[in-house]
């Protein structure tokens, strides 16, 4: 089990807060900062960014995650996520982190910093297809 110390979940916390500042949703208005703690302490944030073509919009969370990995990081332990409500990281984000960690710790807060809710990714997609199921052991 990955554990945070309370420093570490307090930086990434306001990081995700930071981060949704940045947020591009126009037709939505629904702001959403995310911030990625890698196993080395580094942290990369995200804002959704939304399109005229619906589709083409990205989550706040992939977008931390794109940016990490293209950096060379693939091992994280945690991931804050800020919202007006405390929305919880849709399916596909689930998804896409659960590529390169199944045990992610899930900060999910309010637009305040306030926690709503301290999860896992194990928990948010149990049972998640992965690179197993294509016989790829990338551990
Ligand atoms: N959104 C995220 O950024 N992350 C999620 O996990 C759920 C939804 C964004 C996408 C869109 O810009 C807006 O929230 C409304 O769906």
């Amino acid at each position: 089990m990955i554990t945070l110390s309370l420093d570490e979940k307090e930086r990434l916390i306001a990081a995700a807060l930071q981060a949704r500042r940045w947020a591009y949703a126009p037709y939505s208005q629904y702001a959403v900062g995310a911030a990625l703690l890698t196993d080395s302490g580094k942290i990369y944030d995200g804002a959704n960014v939304e399109n005229a073509v619906y589709s083409a919009t990205i989550c706040a969370e992939r977008v931390a995650v794109t940016k990490a990995v293209s950096e060379g990081e693939r091992s994280f332990r945690a991931i804050a996520v800020a919202t007006v409500n405390g929305g919880s990281p849709c399916g596909e984000c689930r998804q896409v982190l659960s590529e390169f960690s199944r045990q992610l710790v899930v900060l999910i807060v309010g637009e305040d910093g306030r926690m709503i809710r301290e999860t896992t990714l194990a928990d948010l997609l149990p049972q998640a297809f992965g690179p197993a199921d294509l016989g790829k052991d990338l551990s």
